[in-house]
């Protein structure tokens, strides 16, 4: 058909999201359903972003995909989950009638590239960015509108609170076929300005079991993971949204701490038992709270996910005096790294009595260093064809 376009080509950015209520068991595995509501705030993509460029063309043979340089196999399930996934939309876009005026086969094969801007060795959760990435860079070569959560969700559960920016709600849902378990947006990131998030990246000493299989595990055994799920989340849902809404960080910080280490607790319930946390990552714990009784309030409060890295939230009046107890607690070793990343911080020193109520013995390079970041927007479409991953001839640029 002489209106078809040979070749078309997007690039797209999407952030990483940190669940304040986790999302942990599956109540269908196949289309990735949870058996409880999650909440989530998206991370600025000035610090952590995925970007991914999509191209489909009548001459590519076959569907591919690269992820950070790499060929991978795009065979493996939740790949081909996404790609059949974005391709019925487009379909149903075009049989209600309301295709571009210039359609594009569908038959067109894609090739895919994405890259982290974060290391991946860093230990932090990539999978999110990643899918919401895929997800949103298809549907705009193929031209789909609709909500893109079920595209998102069936790479990886949470990549669907990826899609938007701010505070995301991903809502379970009630039917069997997961129409109605779709992420939207709670608050946007402009609505709690003051709100800042500290990566801590541990030093990792094994590599933890996968989110996937360690909810598959969860659910089969833990009797607690069940009660939280039926009977805690709902209000803790209510909850967190009220804090966020009236911006009350004492509340969210105390539930945001009470959610994750309930989390951690159904890992131990779980049998055999999981555990995620490492002694650095207790040993932040304990921090937090010396910290949080100094001032006689809630001033800073973690959440940490599958893995021992710590991701605090605060306000940028404690941000400072924060990290500053960090580096005593935690002497940075030289290891190459630059200790804090991200948005600048200011060095402070830290006063007598904090340095007493914190009375830990340091352990030096226990967390190997610090990214400042803070709430940010949702997914976005590069115009730039200067960003494109892909080359005119479909295949990955070499690299800069
Ligand atoms: C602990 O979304 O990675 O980070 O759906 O199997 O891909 P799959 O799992 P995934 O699980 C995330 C678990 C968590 C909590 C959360 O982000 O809500």
């Amino acid at each position: 058909m002489a209106s078809e376009k040979p070749t078309v080509v997007v690039t797209c950015t999407a952030p990483v999201n940190i669940a304040v209520v986790k999302y942990w068991g599956k109540r269908d595995e196949e289309l990735i359903l949870p058996i409880n509501s999650s909440l989530s705030v998206t991370l600025h993509q000035d610090q952590l972003k995925t970007t991914t460029t999509a191209a489909i063309s009548r001459d590519f043979m076959e569907d591919r995909i690269w992820l950070n340089g790499r060929e991978e196999d795009v065979g493996q399930p939740r790949l081909q989950a996404c790609l059949r996934e974005i391709r019925r939309l487009a379909r149903k876009r075009r049989s209600d009638g309301l295709e571009d005026p210039l359609p594009l086969s569908l038959s067109y094969k894609v090739h895919v590239a994405s890259e982290n801007n974060f290391p991946t060795a860093a230990g932090l959760a990539s999978s999110a960015a990643g899918y919401a990435c895929l997800a949103y860079a298809l549907a705009r070569v193929y031209g789909v509108d609709s909500d893109l959560s079920e595209v998102a969700r069936r790479g990886s559960g949470s990549a669907c609170r990826s899609l938007y920016g701010g505070f995301v709600e991903w809502q379970m849902g009630e039917r069997p076929d997961g129409k109605d378990s779709i992420a939207h947006q709670v608050a946007p990131e402009s609505h709690w300005p003051e709100l800042r998030v500290l990566i801590l990246v541990v030093s990792a000493e094994k590599k933890p079991m996968g989110s996937t299989s360690g909810m598959q595990t969860s659910v089969e055994t833990s009797a607690l993971l069940k009660f939280r799920a039926e009977a805690l989340v709902p209000a803790r849902m209510a909850e967190m949204t009220r804090c966020i809404r009236e911006r009350d960080f004492q509340a969210f910080g105390q539930l945001t701490m009470k959610d994750s280490n309930q989390f951690h607790a159904t890992c131990l319930d779980t049998f055999p038992p999981i555990s995620y946390l490492s002694d650095t990552s207790r040993r932040i714990i304990q921090l937090a709270h010396r910290f949080n009784a100094h001032h006689g309030r809630t001033k800073v409060a973690y959440t940490f996910d599958a893995g021992p890295n710590a991701v605090i939230f605060t306000l940028d009046d404690t941000v400072a005096e924060f990290v500053a107890a960090v580096r005593h607690s935690f002497p940075p070793e030289s290891n190459g790294d630059k200790f804090l990343k991200g948005l600048p911080v200011e060095p402070v020193l830290l006063s007598d009595e904090l340095k007493a109520t914190l009375a830990m013995d340091p352990i030096p390079g226990g967390i190997r260093y610090i990214i400042a970041t803070q709430v940010g927007p949702g997914p976005q479409v590069l115009d730039d064809p200067g960003a494109h991953l892909l080359g005119p001839d479909g295949l990955p640029k070499p690299a800069a």
